[in-house]
Parts: structure tokens; C-alpha cells; sequence
């Protein structure tokens, strides 16, 4: 990665626009030194399996706490379901996976999350670096006014990543399904398709560039069921590449696609975390149990 690669510049990142953070190609590094992961970084030990770790994770907004001592990890290559009732915290969580709260001015986080072994919060990680390589989708579909092709394109072209260009686009439209209903109309507004599938168009944007990781707020929460069906399978599969990580207040939802599903309450505590089927089927907490069997929430 080149010294300019690693200067932020607001002009060109996405997150700072309020659109899917685009992700770096190859598993660049977020600081201009390789990491040394000795596994006493902290006493993070990523391992093969978790991507993601968060401990003690606290975050504030002024005066305000939105998440109490967060501790978990997220293993690679599943889908992780974050479910709990409206205000519990799960989005702020989301985004301080990729620290799009720091564009937030009132909030502030306490502790630690480390992505890879390292810890995202430590003064030489480059935000926009880090969202290259943990992507983000939304609630309501937000592609750029600009033609399908264009917006896949969009980050390899800032990452100077032009070479075999349409091949990349088509291959991010068939990782994401859509290439089928888009494949004669690439020149095409995005904002002419279907909320469905311009979903669909932001998710074949946030993997154009192959992150790591995708987050994922409520992405089908905004759309009918053939739509919100159609996501779910896909969901699934970008499992088997990426690691997802999906906010989700439909427990059904949850239930169906996800390997591992955290709950977390009023108050933004963790409550249970664990295997999606146990924690469905016999959770340990009572509160688990009254949330997810619609006793309140
Ligand atoms: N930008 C913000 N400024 C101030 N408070 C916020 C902001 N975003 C969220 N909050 C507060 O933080 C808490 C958690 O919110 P959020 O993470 O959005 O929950 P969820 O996604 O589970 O509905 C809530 O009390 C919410 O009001
Ligand atoms: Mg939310």
C-alpha cells in the first residue's frame, strides 16, 4: 500500500458520504508497517477462526451509554446475527467494527476490538483502510446516481484497481445475483431497479473489491418478502467467502440464516452469544428466552 493509499481523503471515501464503505483488495494492511501478531497482542489470539474480537467494548454517546462492556468474537466464513429490541445498541455495535462511529461527533469508544489481532483503535490504523477491507450495507439501498456498472466499479476505480474491469464488475454482480437481471442493461441508472435489487447492486459494490468482512444494518428490513428472500440466500451464500455480520430485528430471520446469533438488550448489554440453534431452541437466560418468544421487545 503506497503512503497515498493510506491518507485519508474525504473526497474519495465512501463512508464519509454516507454510502457503503468500499473495501481494499488482497488483505492490505491498515497501517504502513506489517503487523506483527505474536498472540500477545493484547492478549488477542485471532486464531484461523475469529476475524473479530471485541473486549470490554464500551460506547458513549455524550453522556449517554449505548453499549455496556461488549465481549465476543466473530468467527470467519459464518453469518453472525446481532438481534434485540429497537435501542439496544446493535447498530452502534455494527459500526464500531468498522469505526463508522467515528464520523459520529458525540460518540465515543471505550476498550477494545481487534480485526485480524489487531486492534482497530490504536492511533496507527487508517479508518478508510480499515473499510476497505469490512464493508458495509444499509437499511435503505443507497446506489449512486450513476449506471450499475458504474456503481460497482466505483472502488476499484478510487483503488486504481481498473485492470480487467468489466470482468471484476461482472463477478461481483454474480457474487451478489444480480448479474442475470442486469447483464443487457449495465449502462442503465441503478436508481431504476427495484429496491430489491439495488440492495443487491450495493452488496456486488461493498464486494467488488473482495473485503474481508461485510456488515450488514436491517439490509432487508426496507424490502417485500420475494425480495427479502432473495438477500437471505444470498446472505448465505457470501458466507462462504466473506464474513458477515448481520443486524436483523426479524428473529426469524436471525434464526434462518445465521450461524451464531448475539443477543443484546435494553441498555446495549450482550446478554447471550452463542450457536444460532441454542440460543433459538435453549437459551441460557431467562430475559433470552421471554425476548425471542415475544414477551417483550
Ligand atoms: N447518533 C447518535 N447520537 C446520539 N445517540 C445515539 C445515536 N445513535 C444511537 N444513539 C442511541 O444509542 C442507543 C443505541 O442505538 P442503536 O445502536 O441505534 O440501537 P439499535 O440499532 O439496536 O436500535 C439508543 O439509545 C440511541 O438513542
Ligand atoms: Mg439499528
Amino acid at each position: 500500500m503506497t503512503q497515498n493509499e493510506m491518507t485519508s481523503d474525504d473526497s474519495t471515501d465512501p463512508a464519509a458520504v454516507g454510502t457503503t464503505a468500499t473495501p481494499d483488495p488482497s488483505g492490505e494492511p491498515l497501517v504502513d508497517q506489517s503487523i506483527e501478531v505474536d498472540g500477545t497482542d493484547g492478549g488477542a489470539q485471532p486464531g484461523r477462526d475469529t476475524v473479530i474480537e471485541a473486549r470490554d467494548l464500551n460506547v458513549f454517546y455524550g453522556d449517554v451509554q449505548a453499549l455496556q462492556g461488549i465481549t465476543m468474537s466473530i468467527p470467519e466464513n459464518q453469518v453472525t446475527a446481532m438481534i434485540g429490541p429497537s435501542g439496544c445498541g446493535k447498530s452502534t455495535f455494527l459500526r464500531s467494527i468498522n469505526r463508522m462511529n467515528d464520523l459520529i461527533d458525540a460518540a465515543r469508544v471505550e476498550g477494545e476490538l481487534y480485526f485480524e489481532g489487531k486492534n482497530i483503535y490504536d492511533d496507527d490504523v487508517d479508518p478508510v483502510a480499515l473499510r476497505r477491507r469490512i464493508g458495509m450495507v444499509f437499511q435503505h439501498p443507497n446506489p449512486f446516481p450513476k449506471s450499475i456498472y458504474d456503481n460497482v466499479a466505483y472502488g476499484l476505480r478510487i483503488q486504481d484497481e481498473t485492470e480487467n474491469l468489466d470482468q471484476k464488475v461482472e463477478t461481483a454482480l454474480k457474487r451478489a445475483a444480480l448479474w442475470d437481471e442486469v447483464e443487457d442493461q449495465l449502462d442503465k441508472s441503478a436508481l431504476d431497479l427495484s429496491g430489491g435489487q439495488q440492495q443487491r447492486l450495493c452488496i456486488a459494490r461493498a464486494i467488488a473489491v473482495d473485503p474481508d468482512v461485510i456488515l450488514m444494518d436491517e439490509p432487508a428490513s426496507a424490502l417485500d418478502p420475494i425480495a427479502t428472500s432473495k438477500i437471505e440466500d444470498l446472505i448465505e451464500e457470501l458466507a462462504e467467502e466473506f464474513t458477515v455480520v448481520i443486524v436483523t430485528h426479524n428473529m426469524q430471520q436471525a434464526a434462518r440464516i445465521s450461524d451464531k446469533t448475539a443477543v443484546f438488550l435494553t441498555g446495549g448489554e450482550l446478554v447471550e452469544f452463542g450457536d444460532t440453534q441454542s440460543i433459538f431452541e435453549n437459551p441460557e437466560h431467562q430475559r433470552v428466552e421471554d425476548y425471542i418468544t415475544g414477551k417483550f421487545g
